[in-house]
């Protein structure tokens, strides 16, 4: 007899065929209605036991979380709710589940609960559609650009660069904590740790990414990155997952073409290939938005939101333009925002990128043309001397997405930038290479994927659209 999944057997037709399937029980009702589930799909199967033949032990043990295995026909369902059942011929408890200590109840429990059950959490409807979202969305980032000519780099992930000159990164040590050895100016001796210098988790692939595109053409790393950043927000992790594309012969105008392609396509994915999760998640937002204040409900559902963003051209605007949006804005004159816009030169916070985005355009849109002492070290000057060719995108309810930029391609700019900023030179020496060697103009970005997540799910904090998440004061599991 053939073991199936839940999903395939929910699409059969194939009635009265003996089957094998394996799970987790939902609920159990009346002694005779299992609700199985086996992650294949959100929909649960529903397996009719024959209560009279079924030892009484062995009901005792069919409760919420058990895993069973069944062995049973399927057939046409009698009930409402589902078309087929499987009407069960025999029954194994593979591993019960105490009712009295399983956290995981069929009940309403609260995401603060399930982050502290991170381990447990995925087998609910919610996080398990999250889940299966993010997987498919994972797939579709790989399916882009290996159909566009892309080559998968791996990045490494301890590095001894600093590529956002943030100094927000975690160090990398095998030192003796209690006894550092010190050098003779009293500072750490990294000649003595492992690597023989200072090491860090990775904020960034894209240094060691620019050197493969120079040499491949078109690349993209996708893998996790760090910042050590005390950012406690539903926007930031201190481990997340990034994409970061770079191509070679590229400039901002086809890096913004790039983005934005690349951003539909796979929400266009997720939209064709997760219909069941989607539809869950869009009515688990719609309950959620009951208990909130008319203000704060969301102006359209999940589906909506998504095609919208599928169908409709990003707007691109400089960011000279914002600021002069943002002076004169209603919010910015009633001292509505915590930080007010006065002058160009001002870094924009979140509370500006979300009313560009969600109160002014109503769509999402992409900045370009940053002052150039706001923003990294290897951003391409402009011809204005003062701002660079960087681009943010931004989108509603999350903010920015994606950073990425032109890249300074020239020797001379990138030494004196590098030099101007105290970044110590020797540091760099082999990305200054890629300038002295057949250098030419390249573009990237880097586009922060359980942001993506979030966007595709509806779901409010970033800590739950990751499996395992990592923030300030918080590294369980
Ligand atoms: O804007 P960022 O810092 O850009 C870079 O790191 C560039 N080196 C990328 C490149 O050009 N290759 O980060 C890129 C994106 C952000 O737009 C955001 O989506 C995400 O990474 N991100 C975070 N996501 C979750 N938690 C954090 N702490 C994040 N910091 C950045």
């Amino acid at each position: 007899m053939q073991r199936f999944n839940v999903a395939d057997l929910l699409q059969s037709d194939n009635f009265l065929q003996e089957v094998i399937l394996k799970g987790w029980v939902r609920t159990f009702r009346s002694n005779r209605f299992i609700a199985l589930n086996d992650g294949s799909t959100i929909k649960n199967i529903q397996c009719v036991i024959d209560f009279e033949n079924t030892p009484e032990d062995i009901l005792k043990k069919i409760t919420t979380g058990a895993a069973l295995s069944i062995k049973g026909t399927l057939v046409e369902s009698q009930g409402k709710g589902q078309t087929v059942e499987i009407q069960v011929l025999d029954i194994e408890v593979l591993g019960d589940s105490n009712p009295e200590e399983y956290p995981i109840q069929p009940k309403k429990h609260t995401f603060e609960f399930l982050r502290e059950n991170a381990h447990l959490r995925i087998r609910t409807n919610t996080f398990s559609a999250i889940m299966r979202v993010r997987s498919s969305l994972s797939f579709a980032v790989h399916k882009y650009f290996t159909e566009n000519g892309f080559y998968n780099f791996h990045a490494p992930i301890i590095t001894g660069s600093d590529a956002e000159g943030a100094g927000e990164m975690f160090s990398v040590s095998t030192m003796d904590k209690k006894n550092t050895p010190l050098n003779e100016n009293g500072d750490i001796d990294y000649k003595q740790d492992f690597f023989g210098k200072e090491t860090n988790l990775t904020v960034s692939g894209q240094l060691e990414a620019e050197t493969y595109a120079m040499a491949l053409g078109k690349v993209y790393t996708f893998g996790p990155t760090f910042r050590a950043e005390n950012s406690n927000t539903t926007r930031h992790l201190a481990e997340f997952w990034m994409i970061e594309p770079e191509v070679a012969f590229m400039d901002l105008d086809g890096n913004m073409d790039l983005a934005e392609d690349f951003i539909k396509y796979v929400i266009k994915y997720v939209l064709d290939n997760c219909k069941d999760d989607l539809e869950f998640l869009e009515q688990r937002l719609i309950q959620e938005d009951k208990s909130k204040p008319a203000a704060q409900r969301s102006e359209m559902g999940l589906f909506e939101k998504l095609n919208f963003v599928i169908d409709n051209n990003f707007k691109r605007v400089s960011y000279t333009e914002a600021i002069d949006i943002l002076r004169n804005c209603k919010p910015n004159k009633k001292k509505k925002f915590q930080y007010i816009i006065n002058e160009w030169g001002a870094d924009l916070q979140s509370e500006h990128e979300r009313f560009l985005v969600e109160k002014h355009f109503k769509c999402p849109v992409i900045l370009f043309d940053y002052p150039a002492n706001i923003k990294a070290f290897y951003m391409r000057l402009n011809d204005d001397g003062k701002t660079v060719r960087a681009m943010d995108v931004l989108f509603p309810g999350i903010g920015e997405i994606v950073g990425g930029s032109q890249r300074e391609e020239r020797f001379d700019v990138l030494k004196e930038k590098i030099k101007a900023l105290g970044i110590d030179e020797k540091e760099l020496w082999w990305y200054l290479d890629l300038r002295k060697f057949g250098t030419a103009v390249h573009s990237g970005f880097g586009l922060g994927f359980e942001r993506l997540v979030q966007f595709a799910t509806g779901m409010g904090n970033i800590r739950d659209v990751i499996p395992f998440p990592r923030a300030p004061q918080s590294a369980d599991f």
